[in-house]
């Protein structure tokens, strides 16, 4: 299965997310745009994982130091270029717990030997991808929201509907 860790939001926060997502849809002439529930921070892609590997990676996350809830703060919208379309984030601030958190993390699995990104962590909420549009990036309100757990999430397609569950 393919999985990866993440940061799942409170529903006050998913709605805040969901209406940045519908204001960048109406302002796009198309993209393809996350559904509410799917909204989330992706802390490390794990990718293809078996049986074995998924008790090694919860063991790794059960073994974070995590020292209890931190805020952490959504405060611009941004996008990365692509040809066949931009993909369209909700950018989250650069904090000491959250690279605390990543660092640990990623410093235990690989220790439990996952492949991890060499790329500079760069935490985003995807709101959208493939989108065409004139439209800058704009200004957003900042708010916040509170991490308080890690979770082990699957992806997958079920009846054509890209599916993100926790295990
Ligand atoms: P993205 O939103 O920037 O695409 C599940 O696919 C989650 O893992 C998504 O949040 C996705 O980030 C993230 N991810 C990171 N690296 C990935 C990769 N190489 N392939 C697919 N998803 C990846």
């Amino acid at each position: 299965m393919r999985l990866f860790v993440a940061v799942n939001f409170t529903d006050p926060t998913r709605a805040r997310l969901a209406a940045l997502r519908d204001e960048l849809r109406q302002k796009a002439a198309c993209g393809r745009f996350s559904a509410s529930e799917n909204l989330h921070l992706t802390l490390v892609f794990l990718g293809e994982c078996d049986a074995e590997q998924v008790t090694s990676a919860k063991a790794a996350m059960d073994a974070v130091n995590f020292s209890g809830p931190f805020t952490v703060t959504v405060d611009r919208i941004g996008r990365f270029r692509r040809n066949r379309g931009d993909i369209w984030w909700a950018g989250v601030r650069e904090s000491k717990p959250l690279s605390n958190l990543y660092q640990d993390l990623t410093d235990k699995l690989a220790a439990a030997g996952f492949e991890i990104e060499k790329r500079k962590y760069s935490p985003h909420i995807t709101l959208a991808r493939e989108v065409v549009t004139n439209e800058p990036p704009g200004e957003i309100e900042p708010f916040n929201e509170t991490v308080s757990a890690i979770e082990l999430m699957k992806s997958e397609h079920i009846r054509g509907k890209l599916t993100y569950t926790v295990i």
